[in-house]
C-alpha cells in the first residue's frame, strides 16, 4: 500500500501570507465551529447556503423522506451558471475567470467573467436550437480547453445535466456512457495534443456515435485543425454556431435545488461504471464553501489545479467551486512533463500562481527528475499547496513542502471522492497543524467514523472501514437509473452510514490517516479503475477464458494493474499476446487502464464456492511468497504454479 504513514512526524505549522477567516484562524476556533456544525447542522448549513444566490429561497435545509436518499435546501431555486457568472459581472466583470495555457508555450488565453458569460450564453442558444430542454443530458468529450468549462456552464444555464467524459477514455467507454446517460447532444473537438502528439478525438467520437443513434446533434470545437469528417445534418463547427444568429443574453433557468446538475461516471466494483448524480443546490453550496475555506480563497488568488476537468476534481475546483467564488482558475492543456519536467513550475512563475493543487503521482514523477527543475523558477507567488487523489507518502510530502513551497506554504492533503462532491477531510490552512501523510481533520458538518467489520468503532490507531455517519450537502444523490446500486454500494454494509470504500485509522489527536481503497478499485496515478472493468475487457478478447486483476505498488503511479490471465485451450500465451491484450484494454477503456504486467496462468486461486481469492493474487503479484491462510482454497496447488510464473 502506498502512503505508509509514520505517526511520529513532527506537527508542522507553516505560515505564509495567512489571514484566515477570523473564526478558523486557530485549531481551537476550528474545533468550536466544527462542534457547532455537527450539533446544529441545519443552522450551520442554512447560514452557509447564503454563499450562493437563490432565485427562490429554500424552505427546508435538510430532509430524508426516503432513507438513505436525502434532500438539501428543498423549495429553493437557483442556477449554477448564474452563480458562477452573472452575479460577478457588476463587481468582477473584467476580472480573469480562466487563464488557459495550451500545451504549446505560446498558446495562452485569458477569459474575463464578462467574456465567459457571453460565450456561455452563445452556446446556450445553440443548445436550445438543438432542442435541448431542461432535464435533458448533454455529453461533453473535450480536452482541457476553455470550451469544456463553457459547455458545462451552458448546460447548467438551460437546466440540462452534463456528463463529461475524460478525453483519454476510448470510443467504447464513451459509447457506454452516452448510452447509459441517454444524452442527445455531444460536444467534442477535432483533436488535441498530448506531448506534441496529435490525438484524433473526432475519429473516436465518430466510432462511439455509430453505436449511439440517440445523438442527433454534435458540436465540434476546432482545436488541433486536423482533418476530420463532419456528418451532414448532425455535426456542426462550434465556432460557426457561436458566431451566427445570436439573440443576446440567454436567461438562466431557475432550477429546483434537487434538480440534477451533472452525472459523472466513475468506477466501482462491477464491470459497469456508475453515473454518479450530483444535484444543483447542495453541490454548489458544498463545492463553493470548501473551495473558499480549504483553499482560503482571496480576491487576488491565482488558483492552478492540474486535474483534468473530466474528473470530479476539475468539476469542483476548476469550474463550479472556483468560479462561484469569483476566483481566477488556471487551466493547462498538456502533460506535467511536456516538454520537460519544469513545465508546471514555469506555469506557476508565468502566471504568478498563488495556490497549487495536484496529485501525489505528479509530485512523485517530478521529484524523480530532481530539484534543479523547480529551483530554476521563481515560485515565491505560491502561498498554499494541495494534494488529492491518493495517499501521499511522507517523503513526497516533504519534497513538495521543501522544494515547491520552500518550507513556507502549508499543504492541504484533501481527501474526498467523486461521490462526495467536495473535500471531506483536510486541514484548514493556517488553523490546523499539519502532519505529513495525514489528511488531518474533517470539514465542517462531516462526521467520519473508522469502523470494524461488525460496525463497532475501531480504537485509536486501529485500521478499519472509513464511513461517514450523516449526509452533507455535496453527497451524490443517487446512481443514475440505478438507485438500488446506490443503496447497496454505499449504505448497506453499515446501515444508513455512507461507506467510502477506503481504509483509515485515527490517531490520538483525532487526525485521519487514509490507507487506500479496500474494495476492488485500483488507483493508478490517482485515476480510479475498477478491477472488474479491466477483467471484463480482458475476457472480451478471443482466446481469454478468465482474468483476475489486482493492484501492485508502483513507485510513481502509486498502484499499477497486474493481470492474471487464463487462456482458452489452443491459445498460446506469449509476449505478442501480452501486447495485444494490453492494446485491447486500451481500446475498451482507455490508456489509463492498460495493465502494467500480464501473467498467464493455468489456474486461479479460488474458494470452494468459486470466488477468486484476490488477497492471494495480490501477494503473488507483489512478489511475496507469503500468501497467508489458504485453508479455504479449493486447489492450493495453483499457488505454487503462480509463484513460479511470477518469478519468470
Ligand atoms: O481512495 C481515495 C482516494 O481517491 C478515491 C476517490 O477517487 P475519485 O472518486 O476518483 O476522486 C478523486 C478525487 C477527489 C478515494 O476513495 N483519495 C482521494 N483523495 C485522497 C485519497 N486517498 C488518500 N488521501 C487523499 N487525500
Amino acid at each position: 500500500m502506498v502512503g505508509q504513514k509514520k505517526q511520529k512526524d513532527p506537527v508542522l505549522r507553516p505560515q505564509k501570507n495567512f489571514s484566515r477567516h477570523a473564526y478558523t484562524s486557530s485549531l481551537r476556533q476550528y474545533r468550536k465551529l466544527y462542534r457547532r456544525s455537527i450539533k446544529k447542522p441545519e443552522e450551520f448549513w442554512g447560514e452557509q447556503a447564503k454563499l450562493v444566490s437563490w432565485s427562490k429561497p429554500f424552505s427546508k435545509v435538510f430532509s430524508t423522506p426516503k432513507k438513505p436518499f436525502c434532500k438539501w435546501f428543498s423549495g429553493g431555486k437557483l442556477n449554477a451558471s448564474f452563480n458562477c457568472l452573472d452575479r460577478h459581472i457588476p463587481s468582477r466583470g473584467e476580472k480573469t475567470a480562466i487563464i488557459w495555457q495550451g500545451e504549446k508555450e505560446d498558446e495562452v488565453a485569458s477569459i474575463s467573467y464578462r467574456e465567459l458569460l457571453d460565450r456561455v450564453c452563445r452556446l446556450s442558444s445553440a443548445l436550445h436550437r438543438y432542442g435541448v430542454k431542461k432535464g435533458d443530458r448533454v455529453c461533453i468529450y473535450l480536452p482541457m480547453i476553455p470550451e469544456i468549462a463553457i459547455s458545462m456552464l451552458a448546460c447548467a444555464r438551460i437546466g440540462a445535466a452534463h456528463t463529461v467524459v475524460f478525453a483519454g477514455f476510448s470510443s467504447h467507454a464513451l459509447a457506454k456512457r452516452i448510452q447509459d446517460s441517454g444524452a442527445k447532444v455531444l460536444i467534442t473537438a477535432d483533436g488535441f495534443f498530448r506531448r506534441g502528439k496529435l490525438i484524433n478525438l473526432k475519429a473516436m467520437a465518430d466510432e462511439a456515435l455509430s453505436q449511439c443513434p440517440a445523438i442527433n446533434n454534435v458540436a465540434v470545437v476546432r482545436r488541433a485543425k486536423n482533418k476530420i469528417a463532419l456528418k451532414g445534418g448532425r455535426d456542426r463547427w462550434w465556432h460557426k454556431e457561436m458566431a451566427g444568429n445570436f439573440p443576446g443574453y440567454s436567461k438562466p433557468v431557475a432550477m429546483a435545488s434537487e434538480a440534477p446538475l451533472f452525472l459523472l461516471y466513475t468506477s466501482g466494483t462491477t464491470g459497469t461504471p456508475k453515473g454518479v448524480e450530483h444535484t444543483t443546490g447542495g453541490y454548489l453550496v458544498y463545492s463553493t464553501l470548501t473551495a473558499k475555506m480549504i483553499f482560503d480563497l482571496k480576491e487576488t488568488d491565482i488558483f492552478f489545479c492540474t486535474a483534468d476537468i473530466g474528473w470530479i476534481t476539475g468539476h469542483s475546483y476548476i469550474v463550479y467551486g472556483l468560479l462561484c467564488n469569483g476566483a481566477t482558475a488556471v487551466m493547462y492543456e498538456g502533460a506535467p512533463d511536456a516538454p520537460d519536467p519544469g513545465r508546471l513550475w514555469r506555469i506557476v512563475e508565468k502566471f504568478k500562481v498563488s495556490i497549487f493543487y495536484t496529485a501525489p503521482t505528479v509530485i512523485r514523477s517530478l521529484a524523480k527528475e530532481g530539484e534543479q527543475w523547480p529551483r530554476r523558477h521563481e515560485l515565491s507567488s505560491l502561498r498554499l499547496l494541495g494534494t488529492v487523489g491518493e495517499p501521499i507518502n511522507p517523503e513526497s510530502w516533504r519534497w513538495y513542502f521543501n522544494n515547491i513551497g520552500r518550507g513556507k506554504c502549508p499543504i492541504v492533503d484533501t481527501w474526498w471522492q467523486t461521490e462526495t462532491g467536495g473535500i471531506l477531510i483536510s486541514p484548514l490552512p493556517g488553523a490546523v497543524p499539519l502532519k505529513p501523510g495525514s489528511a488531518t481533520v474533517p470539514f465542517f458538518g462531516i462526521e467520519p467514523e473508522v469502523l470494524r467489520e461488525d460496525g463497532t468503532r475501531a480504537k485509536i490507531g486501529e485500521e478499519g472501514y472509513l464511513a461517514i455517519k450523516k449526509p452533507w450537502p455535496g453527497i451524490a444523490r443517487t446512481i443514475w437509473k440505478n438507485p438500488k446500486r446506490y443503496i447497496e454500494t454505499y449504505f448497506s454494509k453499515f446501515k444508513g452510514k455512507y461507506l467510502t470504500g477506503d481504509g483509515a485509522k485515527m490517531d490520538e489527536d483525532g487526525y485521519y490517516w487514509i490507507t487506500g481503497r479496500i474494495d476492488d478499485v485500483i488507483k493508478v496515478s490517482g485515476h480510479r479503475i475498477g478491477t472488474a472493468e479491466v477483467e471484463s475487457a480482458l475476457v472480451s478478447y478471443h482466446g481469454v477464458a478468465e482474468a483476475a486483476v489486482v493492484p501492485v505498488p508502483h513507485p510513481i503511479k502509486g498502484e499499477a494493474i497486474y493481470a492474471f490471465v487464463m487462456l482458452k485451450k489452443g491459445t498460446i500465451g506469449n509476449d505478442n499476446l501480452k501486447v495485444e491484450l494490453a492494446e485491447h484494454v486500451k481500446k475498451e477503456i482507455g490508456a489509463i487502464a492498460k495493465p502494467e504486467a500480464i501473467q498467464f496462468a493455468e489456474g486461479l486461486p479460488k474458494t470452494r464456492s468459486g470466488k477468486i481469492m484476490r488477497r492471494v493474487l495480490k501477494a503473488i503479484a507483489s512478489g511475496s511468497a507469503d500468501v497467508g491462510d489458504v485453508s479455504t482454497m479449493a486447489d492450493a496447488g495453483v499457488v505454487q504454479a503462480l509463484l513460479e510464473g511470477r518469478n519468470k
